[in-house]
């Protein structure tokens, strides 16, 4: 028996990329048969209450997800303990959530790529100023690093 994990993804503005890596992650852990308790949410407050970007919703239906149901929202210093796992899309918000996180906070903190072999220490690139085919990178990046994660907590599979 696996205990429960839960994983939070953490992006800017929680429209884009950290709603893919928790489409992805979400669909590893469905194809595992694993419980897992699967959010994100931005650094910035920006976008709270917003469905994901329509750019993320076409790339995330073409890949087999529906996220419409997804709403932004802000990280919050309770998270820090809510979650075992806090996993930041590039390392500006990781700095900022290295900065917010309280003293008694009980999850650990990562960058995405990380999980990735040869990929260590980059960030998922931001899609939001670009075109549907930056999705799709952004998908390509987070599948990649949902499985990757996936073996780092749970082993090879
Ligand atoms: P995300 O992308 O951090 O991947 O959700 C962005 C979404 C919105 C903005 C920037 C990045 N914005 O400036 O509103």
């Amino acid at each position: 028996v696996t205990e429960q994990q839960s994983v939070l993804f953490v992006c800017l503005g929680n429209i884009c990329r950290s709603p893919l890596a928790e489409a992805a992650f979400s669909v590893e852990m469905a194809r595992r048969g694993f419980a897992v308790r699967v959010d994100s949410a931005g650094t910035s407050g920006w976008h709270a209450g917003e469905p994901p970007d329509w750019r993320a919703l076409k790339v995330a239906r073409r890949h087999g997800t529906d996220i419409a149901h997804y709403r932004g929202g802000q990280i919050t210093q309770a998270d820090f303990s809510n979650f075992n796992h806090i996993v930041a899309l590039d390392l500006e918000n990781l700095s900022r959530l290295r900065a917010m996180r309280p003293p008694n906070a009980t999850a650990s903190l990562s960058l995405l790529l990380d999980f990735v072999a040869g990929r260590e220490g980059q960030a998922v690139a931001d899609p939001f100023y670009g075109d549907i085919a930056d999705f799709e990178t952004t998908w390509t990046d987070v599948s990649l690093a949902a499985a990757g994660l996936a073996r780092h907590l749970f082993g090879t599979e």
